[in-house]
């Protein structure tokens, strides 16, 4: 139950977390889409909403990465051009706005001072705004014109893994909502209902390979010191997630890129037996990744790829069920998030409670 706050079975809240995401999934789908798919959000704000010439999405960590899948959910189903910004940048160095601006807020804990410190400033200048959390009641929530619940049920583990996928899919029940407001095919054809159903049967899916994950783990990151995820379009988003992950709680370091930049400079690191992590779930970009994998196994990379269904091939090490492109990262991300779980246990490491991270930052 993600409502639960004791661990139960679980040695780490981080794991149970991880296996709470399909029922995370359910409990959105339920809550914000009624039984005919029609969507169930404050009108007022949809009014709002669909005054605005451009979307600003601020957030922090994890939060400005679901901004980052966010972007393209809301560009795609509701024709709005949509900028996500890290708070503590945006904040002191405000680009020039558009006319009609309308900001998101997104947020687990409510409380992350970087992105409060541009809410206050969007509220001096009269800006509507929305908050995205995981807690009514914080001070985004209450400090915001209109509020969505994210309904993960409390995340206690400092990583966060819920509220990420929980964002995305409730960004896309935000952007089907005003697509269809504003009449466009994209929002109207998107069958957000069945679409959250298949990523929560994809989520357990991933969930019930954790086995043959920890050893895939083992397989590619023991004694490694340096990993990079790589991707395009919507697997570059996830990439950035995956690599923090990482980061977060095996203390590896690990870079997440647009893996068409890696001949750029980056390519310059691949040595023999360097792990690279490659997302395969992006159509357009698909072959091209491929491309990147061979130039990468050529210096020596020891490849792993997470690739969806659609687009796997022979030797693939982990397929991800089909999902509609644009919510796909609710899915393979968990593959990412239970890479970073096996690391750091076989580290050693305190998987709930990594050095030096808070669970909320309330300084700037
Ligand atoms: C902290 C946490 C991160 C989180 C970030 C933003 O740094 O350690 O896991 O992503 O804050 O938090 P928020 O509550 O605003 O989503």
């Amino acid at each position: 139950d993600a409502n639960d706050i004791s661990k139960g079975t679980y040695e780490h809240y981080m794991l149970k977390e991880v296996d709470e995401q399909p029922s995370v999934m359910r409990r959105i789908s339920k809550n914000y889409i009624r039984e005919d798919g029609s969507i169930n959000v404050d009108p007022e704000m949809l009014k709002e909403l669909n005054k605005a010439d451009r979307i600003y999405i601020v957030a922090a960590g994890t939060s400005y990465h679901a901004g980052l899948v966010g972007k393209n959910i809301f560009e795609t189903l509701a024709d709005v051009p949509v900028d996500a910004e890290l708070g503590s940048e945006f904040g002191y160095h405000m680009p020039k706005l558009s006319k009609h601006p309308f900001f998101i807020f997104l947020s687990q804990s409510g409380e992350t001072a970087d992105s409060r410190q541009v809410l206050v400033k969007v509220n001096e200048m009269n800006l509507p705004s929305l908050t995205m959390t995981n807690v009514p009641n914080s001070t985004l929530w209450r400090e915001s014109t209109f509020t969505m619940e994210l309904l993960a049920g409390p995340e206690i583990a400092v990583a966060s893994t819920k509220a990420y996928t929980a964002q995305i899919a409730v960004e896309a029940v935000l952007a089907k909502a005003l697509g269809e407001l504003k009449g466009i095919k994209a929002a109207k054809d998107l069958d957000l209902k069945a679409q959250l159903a298949i990523a929560a049967n994809g989520i357990q899916t991933i969930v019930d390979e954790k086995d043959r994950i920890k050893k895939l783990t083992a397989d590619y990151l023991t004694d490694q010191d340096h990993a990079f995820y790589i991707g395009r379009g919507i697997d570059y988003a996830l990439s950035l997630e995956a690599a923090l992950k990482l980061k977060e709680i095996s203390y590896i370091h690990a870079e997440g890129f647009a893996a068409g930049e890696l001949k750029h400079g980056t390519i310059a690191l691949i040595e023999d037996g360097t792990p690279v992590f490659a997302y395969i779930n992006d159509g357009i970009g698909a072959s091209h990744t491929r491309g990147n994998i061979q130039e990468v196994k050529a210096r020596g990379a020891h490849v792993l790829v997470i690739a969806n269904e659609k687009y796997a091939q022979p030797g693939d090490q982990i397929v991800i069920p089909e999902i509609d492109e644009m919510i796909s990262p609710i899915v393979s991300v968990v593959p990412a998030q239970l890479i970073a779980y096996y690391a750091s246990l076989a580290r050693g490491n305190d998987v709930d409670k990594p050095r030096n991270l808070a669970k909320s930052v309330t300084v700037e």
